[in-house]
């Protein structure tokens, strides 16, 4: 019997320069798509997937991280005595259980890989899913409940893939694909942040994978790869040649890179407008605003 995943490490430590200057004082998991922050839709994905044990990497600054996750007392009172019995559902869906949730500190940004070593003393000898907040993925079936699902025929690790345009391999680790079956393909190895000209394939690995404990065996090595950082797929890839297969998996559904200041706004307005609460007038308003623009033109 293969072990189920219920642990789930969230790697929340980088500096999200991106978004500066909001991310001098918010953490950049913390900013919101609508009315929930990044790491709620993260948090929910891997609960649909089984995972029951969340461990946050995270860093300096990042207090209002772990403030999120504690129980609200007086906020709730005061909705339970106002009668808002909605807003106390949502409320209390961010509430985690005592002792489900651990964060570790990454003293330094070292790297992904890095981030994930961290962690290795609560992951033991399991296997382990490690989920990119940054990476949010729309989809009727949650992506890691659709790994996990594929995960139980494969075994070995398990990453999330998707196709991307040549020009853009340099800021994926990337697929050598080995053998396509369609949904699931086998890899050869893996390459981070190929040149297009360099690149195996165009199969990129996105935010969410199903790893063997091999693979924090690989990064106690602390190797250094692209941009002098300790990479997680390098360690990954390492596996492969140790005799643990590693699998791409080409999930359903939408990804939006929330790590990049315009794949945050198409985050924005995609999620808005799955919202019925707020959906016509958005609609109206972006239909106003493309009249404008056609009209100027
Ligand atoms: P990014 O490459 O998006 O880096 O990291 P970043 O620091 O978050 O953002 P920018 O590029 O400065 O804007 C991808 C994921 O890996 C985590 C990040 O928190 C993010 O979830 N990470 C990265 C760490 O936890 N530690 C690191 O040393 C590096």
């Amino acid at each position: 019997m293969r072990r189920k995943v219920t642990k789930a490490i969230f790697p929340v430590a980088g500096l999200g320069t991106r978004f500066l200057p909001a991310t001098k004082s918010v953490p950049k998991e913390i900013m919101t798509l609508v009315d929930r922050p990044l790491v709620q839709y993260a948090i929910d994905e891997a609960r649909a997937a089984g995972i029951k044990e969340f461990i946050f990497v995270t860093s300096r600054g990042k207090g209002a991280l772990e403030d999120y996750f504690d129980h609200a007392p007086v906020l709730e009172q005061e909705l339970r005595k106002k009668g808002k019995d909605e807003l106390l559902s949502v409320l209390k869906n961010t509430n985690m259980e005592s002792g489900a949730i651990a964060y570790i500190r990454q003293h330094q940004a070292l790297g992904l890989g890095h981030a994930v070593w961290c962690a290795r003393r609560l992951i033991g000898n399991e296997p382990f899913a490690v989920m990119l907040p940054d990476d949010v993925i729309a989809a009727d079936k949650p992506c890691l409940q659709q790994m996990v699902e594929a995960y139980e025929e494969t075994g070995g690790n398990m990453v999330a893939a998707m196709e991307v345009a040549p020009e853009k391999t340099s800021s994926y680790g990337v697929l050598d694909v080995k053998e396509d079956m369609g949904k699931v393909v086998s890899a050869n190895g893996m390459v981070e942040k190929p040149k297009a000209e360099d690149a195996p394939s165009n199969l990129a690995v996105i935010g969410r994978y199903i790893l063997s404990p091999s693979v924090m065996r690989n990064l106690q090595q602390k190797k250094k790869g692209a941009g002098g950082e300790i990479q997680l797929t390098d360690a990954i890839a390492q596996d492969i040649g140790q005799g643990e297969p590693v699998y791409g998996y080409r999930f359903d559904g939408k990804r939006f890179d929330c790590g990049s200041k315009a794949g945050f706004l198409r985050a924005t307005v995609a999620f808005a407008l799955a919202r019925e609460d707020l959906r016509d007038d958005l609609m109206a308003y972006v239909n106003q605003i493309a009249l404008n623009a056609n009209a100027a033109e």
